[in-house]
């Protein structure tokens, strides 16, 4: 059965070109309830522990030196089949190859500044929202 849960990060460079709410409000749009948000910093190190599955690939290490370059927005995000919705919302990995009208067609500048991530399985969506909020912080 699917999932009601997704994960979410605005990337430093979303953030950085002002983006936060035109992202925002696609969501909102789009339907989602925000279950809980916060704007953050990841160190590197978290970076890395984040995105540890990535870490035999070649772009792990700029990966993690660029998302931890800057701000970023992480929610946690409900909606009935949650995952697959929100992939849909945010559009391919790649911008060159996101559907128009997507918040990566938008707003990316590169597959690795791709204005947000999105997590690729509810069980991963769990512990990817986990990394961020306490149970306190989810509403
Ligand atoms: P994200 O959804 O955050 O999940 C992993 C990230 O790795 C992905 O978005 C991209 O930013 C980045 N990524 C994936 N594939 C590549 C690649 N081939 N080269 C550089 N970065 C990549």
């Amino acid at each position: 059965m699917s999932g009601y849960k997704t994960f979410t990060m605005i990337k430093p460079t979303a953030v950085k070109n002002g983006h936060i709410g035109s992202i925002l409000d696609m969501i909102n749009n789009a339907e989602f309830r925000i279950v809980a948000m916060k704007l953050t910093k990841l160190s590197y190190e978290r970076a890395e522990k984040f995105y540890s599955v990535h870490k035999e690939k070649p772009f792990y290490q700029d990966l993690c030196t660029f998302m931890s370059s800057g701000s970023i927005v992480a929610a946690v995000l409900e909606k009935e089949n949650a995952v697959e919705a929100y992939r849909k919302l945010i559009g391919a990995t790649n911008p060159d190859n996101a559907a128009e009208g997507t918040i990566r067609k938008l707003y990316a500048t590169s597959l690795q500044e791709n204005a947000v991530h999105g997590s690729d399985s509810d069980e991963n969506a769990i512990i990817e929202g986990d990394f961020f909020f306490s149970t306190l912080e989810k509403y």
